[in-house]
């Protein structure tokens, strides 16, 4: 069985001092650990009739298209703010310093569509939070929210059940 805490990289003092940053980078430029955290991701969410992933932006993308793809199922983008090229719904989410904006299509999702969100990691869960309400504004269920990683000292997976969507992550740092 494939270590894939192994596969990810951690790097010490970045962005700043005293953050430990889990760089999935490696773990996706294995061919054999990606395959497998995808396999991984799915599996929970297979018997899940799930109509749509949604990723959000950076990684988001890049395991949000694989499980998709997996799933046979398409994909909704969750953007930064100024990304996107049609009618959009935003949303504001608090960031450590000041907030961000994400952003999907209005007409991303049919209403009553069953939602999978993928991200490679959750740590306050400000980002799925958001991702989570932008889909219910468009019309979505959120059926259940699948990540790489939780940082679970930092509350997010919590946060995001007491909103009612079940989480799924393969590995976590204390
Ligand atoms: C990271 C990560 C998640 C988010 C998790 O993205 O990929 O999307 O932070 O943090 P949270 O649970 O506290 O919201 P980042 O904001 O670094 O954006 P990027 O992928 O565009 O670099
Ligand atoms: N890695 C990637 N994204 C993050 C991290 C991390 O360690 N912490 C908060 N967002």
């Amino acid at each position: 069985m494939i270590d894939l805490k192994a596969a990810i990289r951690t790097i010490p003092d970045y962005p700043k001092p005293g953050v430990m940053f889990r760089d999935v980078t490696t773990l996706i430029g294995d061919p054999r650990a990606f395959r497998i955290a995808i396999d991984q991701m799915v599996q929970p969410w297979a018997g899940a009739k799930i109509d749509q992933v949604a990723g959000t932006e950076a990684r988001g993308f890049i395991l949000g298209g694989a499980v998709a793809h997996q799933l046979s199922v398409g994909f909704v983008p969750v953007r930064k703010k100024g990304k996107l090229p049609w009618r959009t719904l935003s949303e504001e989410y608090e960031l450590e310093y000041g907030t961000d904006t994400i952003e999907i299509h209005s007409d991303a999702v049919r209403e009553g569509d069953r939602v999978l969100l993928v991200d490679d990691l959750i740590a306050t869960g400000g980002t799925a939070e958001a991702s989570i309400k932008l889909l219910q504004r468009a019309g979505a269920t959120v059926v259940g929210a699948t990540f790489i990683i939780d940082l679970p000292e930092l509350g997010g997976a919590k946060r995001i059940e007491a909103l009612g969507v079940p989480v799924s992550s393969l590995v976590s740092y204390e």
